[in-house]
């Protein structure tokens, strides 16, 4: 079966002390892994060390950064090199979540920069895409999530696409409470894995593509139940351990 994972993204969320809080508490509820599942934690960058102590010697439990930078290493003050998320043995990044795209103005161009540094570097992206709003009532939304995966993913060999993770996460669904419907999830992300095909033939198989925006405890089972999710990247509700753990044991 095909990788199924549970990603927290705490975005700019707790202080130190709340997030040693919350990974314990999450880490202490009853949640039994299989093989082929994972749970990722996708915290901020001055709680990646911690975090990363904090999971040691749990099976199949990552943690991720939420950004890097495009560049090897040098005068970019302020930013973080994928060298350094080695250094401390993260495994994944989130690379191109739509709040980076929009308030940070990150391209598809440079998110494919990025994708190419974590990818030499043997660190997973958990590549984002999705469309807002105006572009969903117009229904083209298909169109604009396959040109952010063309000029963002398709220059890679298949070798490569198969290292990276999917997560569809449409804009109007992020952080509103207003969730995409499991057919709706399930329409767009098998439309993805088909576009994927076309190019890549069967690493499409491969590759989990994980649904986000409202991911809840009490929609989580619907969602990931669909044969084309698998699994979620969860915002808000990433933050309550009870829901965070419902999340993960939701997976299929
Ligand atoms: P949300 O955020 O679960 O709060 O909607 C998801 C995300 O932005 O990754």
């Amino acid at each position: 079966m095909r990788k199924q994972i549970a990603a927290a993204n705490w975005k700019m969320n707790l202080t130190l002390q709340q997030a040693e809080k919350l990974l314990d508490d999450i880490i202490a509820k009853p949640h039994e892994l299989k093989q082929h599942q994972q749970v990722v934690f996708a915290v901020p960058f001055p709680y990646l060390q911690m975090a990363q102590q904090k999971i040691a010697g749990k099976q199949n439990v990552f943690i991720a950064a939420q950004n890097c930078y495009s560049k090897k290493s040098g005068a970019y003050t302020g930013e973080v090199s994928v060298e350094m998320l080695r250094s401390l043995g993260i495994s994944y990044v989130i690379i191109g979540h739509s709040e980076r795209r929009e308030y940070f103005h990150e391209s598809n161009e440079l998110l494919a920069d990025k994708v190419n540094i974590c990818l030499e570097n043997n660190i997973t992206p958990i590549f984002c895409c999705g469309e807002p709003l105006n572009i969903r009532e117009a229904g083209t939304q298909n169109e604009y999530v396959e040109k952010q995966l063309d000029e963002s993913l398709f220059h890679l060999t298949g070798e490569q696409l198969q290292k990276i993770v999917i997560a569809y996460e449409p804009i109007w669904a992020i952080g509103t409470g207003k969730t995409a419907t499991s057919a709706q999830a399930q329409e767009i992300q098998a439309h993805l894995r088909s576009v994927i095909k076309d190019e890549y033939n069967h690493v499409s198989d491969i590759i989990p593509i994980l649904y986000g925006g409202s991911v809840k405890g009490s929609n989580a089972k619907e969602l990931f139940s669909q044969p084309d999710v698998d699994g979620g990247l969860v915002g808000g509700a990433s933050l309550n351990a009870d829901e965070f753990v419902t999340i993960i044991n939701s997976l299929k």
